[in-house]
């Protein structure tokens, strides 16, 4: 994203107005504080599209379009990132330098600081594994994973023991102060004190393309993890800074970017990916515990020829392998599917079937319309005629997402040939799914608008991780208010960290927003969206969040209640999808433990007295 430094991009901004630059092509009515017009981005009559002038944000609440001022001017005159900031740039008669780059000093030595203790931290979590005794658990677990000592070196895995402040007095002896290592993410504040942030944990360094370290991912030892009744998020990641940002990194890339292969693998798992290399498979890398962005799209096909995506072969996995293969294409990429068949993941699957079994997988790699079209095709009995038109239907609206006539042809012919049906008939349905897919169209009404938006977050997830329109609409409450105040966000972040969130969108907004808070930052809507940029749909979420401008009489207790809301439903979701009486058991009592834990929130925990209420 850094095309221009957050300065120049500001002063850019600054230069410019949104509601001055809409108003040229939209006939907009002053209404309270936001100006309405008729939404440029779907068909309507009566206005739904809001600006807000003092946030520089847009937003429509009938096709759900939303964003910042770039990410404006990036849809209306359909431009990238890049071009829409020169255009900015040239409306206020400001020069981009050649490399865009002016970053304050300021900024450039916090970052400097961040990778040095980042460097120092990964040094000491190798330290710590390798340490006779304090590593010898870590030591057994890599070695249950049959990871040799070449490997661990490689990935420079390591440990970070189960001590409070390990760490910190580490980072302390090299003179830096606590502050610094909670904006590093490698410590967290409970209880007015500092404390390291990964405790008991095997550490996978992520590390970027100039080999610097980033972030680091911790893994328990072992599987279920219990502690006072909750169970221990299985991965802990670097949270976001300065230096990290999770949409726009990979793990291993450092590595994989330094191998002959013309095509890159990519993995859900940090483990998957070093098994692979261990077997000689270079070309591996994953996200970071998300989605795959836009951004990272984009950084893998700098490396890769095509994006070949090897997930897990669950339900889950297709779904994720399904949305994959649209980010990519999306990115202007070609990928396609390795079919890990026999093992729940592909590191299963080359200890079961060694290198020789993976490559012949790899060979066989399925074409991405191919995949699509062999999973709709499960779905259909095709000895059956209502199973063969209903087949057809649905492949003829995949074929009409394509831009290749020769991949259209060649898949037409394909279908004729498993169905019976004739190329022409198959070619009619085309043309007509085509014409359609031109105007898909936007949500009506604002309730129809978030169903959707439900829908979207659930497609894919096991019935006990579904939410509910409660949760969400909750959590996007939550999200609207800390980033309102300082003193909000930081008694949020104490009782609900940025894993609880139920989506990505909501989940990334709120590390970041905790992460101004933290550093007693403002929370800047329009960078915050930036991020986002490339993906509409995350646009869309994340901006609607800062759109909400709703005032409580009394905020702490509604973010309390707030955070209940979201917790107490999503327990009894669980509640409601549990089999397994014990689990039922553990369950309810988590569902009395929190009516307990409430009556204490706020009073310790998140409230400051320390900084500015922003
Ligand atoms: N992940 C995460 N937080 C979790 C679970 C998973 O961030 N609570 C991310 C991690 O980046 C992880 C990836 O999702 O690497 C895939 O998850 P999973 O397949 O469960 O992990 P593996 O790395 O394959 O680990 P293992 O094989 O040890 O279970
Ligand atoms: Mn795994």
């Amino acid at each position: 994203m850094a095309f221009v430094s957050d300065d120049l991009y500001n002063e850019i901004c600054m230069a410019n107005d949104i509601v001055d630059y809409a108003s040229s092509f939209l006939s907009l009515k002053k209404s309270g504080r936001s100006y309405m017009a008729c939404c440029p981005f779907h068909n309507e009559k009566t206005p739904s599209f809001h600006i807000d002038r003092d946030k520089q944000l847009f937003h429509c609440f009938g096709c759900g379009a939303s964003g910042n001022f770039v990410q404006f001017v990036m849809r209306m005159e359909g431009l990238d990132y890049r071009d829409a900031i020169k255009l900015l740039a040239e409306r206020a008669g400001i020069n981009i330098p050649e490399n865009g780059i002016r970053q304050s000093t300021e900024m450039t030595k916090k970052k400097d600081a961040i990778i040095e203790m980042n460097r120092a931290a990964a040094r000491y979590f190798y330290d710590m594994l390798m340490d006779p005794v304090k590593g010898r658990e870590a030591r057994a677990y890599f070695a249950s994973r049959k990871l040799s000592r070449k490997t661990i070196i490689k990935f420079g895995l390591g440990y970070a023991p189960d001590s409070q402040d390990g760490l910190l007095q580490l980072l302390r002896g090299k003179g830096y102060n606590d502050k610094q290592a909670v904006d590093a993410g490698l410590a967290v504040i409970r209880r007015d004190k500092a404390v390291d942030k990964f405790r008991g944990r095997v550490m996978f360094p992520i590390i970027n393309v100039r080999g610097k370290v980033i972030g680091f991912g911790g893994r328990v030892l072992g599987s279920e993890v219990l502690e006072g009744g909750f169970k221990l998020a299985k991965y802990l990641n670097t949270p976001e800074t300065p230096v990290f940002d999770k949409g726009s990194n990979l793990f291993a890339l450092n590595l994989a970017k330094n191998s002959n292969e013309t095509d890159m693998i990519l993995c859900e798992g940090y483990m998957d990916v070093i098994t692979l290399h261990q077997a000689g498979i270079t070309n591996a890398v994953a996200t970071l515990g998300t989605a795959i962005t836009p951004q990272q799209a984009k950084l893998l096909l700098r490396y890769g020829r095509e994006i070949l995506i090897c997930y897990d072969m669950d339900e889950a996995g297709t779904k994720a392998a399904l949305r994959a293969i649209d980010v990519i294409a999306e990115a202007g990429g070609r990928s396609r599917v390795i079919r890990i068949t026999g093992a729940k993941d592909p590191d299963e699957y080359i200890t079961k079937y060694g290198v020789s079994g993976f490559r012949k997988a790899v060979e066989k790699a399925a074409p991405s319309t191919e995949f699509r079209i062999s999973i709709i095709k499960r779905k259909y009995d095709l000895t059956d005629t209502e199973g063969k038109i209903r087949f057809v239907d649905e492949t003829a609206q995949i074929l009409a997402g394509l831009s290749d006539p020769v991949e259209v042809e060649a898949y037409i012919k394909k279908t004729s040939a498993d169905t019976g049906i004739s190329e022409q008939s198959i070619f009619g349905k085309y043309t007509e799914c085509r014409g359609k897919a031109k105007k898909s169209a936007p949500a009506r009404t604002k309730e129809e608008y978030k169903r959707r938006e439900v829908n979207r977050i659930n497609s894919g997830k096991p019935p006990q991780e579904r939410v509910t329109n409660v949760v969400l609409e909750a959590e996007k409450r939550l999200l609207s208010l800390i980033a309102q105040s300082r003193h909000l966000s930081l008694e949020a972040a104490a009782i609900m960290p940025a894993e609880e969130f139920s989506n990505d969108v909501y989940r990334r907004l709120a590390e970041k927003m905790y992460a101004c808070a933290a550093a007693a930052e403002p929370v800047e809507a329009s960078v915050i969206l930036d991020s986002f940029s490339g993906d509409p749909a995350a646009e869309n979420m994340a901006a609607a969040v800062f759109f909400n401008n709703e005032v409580y009489s009394d905020n702490d207790k509604t973010l309390f209640d707030l955070i209940y809301t979201i917790k107490k439903n999503k327990l009894e979701a669980r509640i409601n999808n549990a089999v397994d009486p014990q689990e039922i058991g553990e369950l309810i009592k988590l569902e009395s433990e929190l009516d307990k834990e409430r009556t204490e929130w706020g009073k310790h925990g998140g409230k400051t007295t320390e900084g500015p209420n922003i």
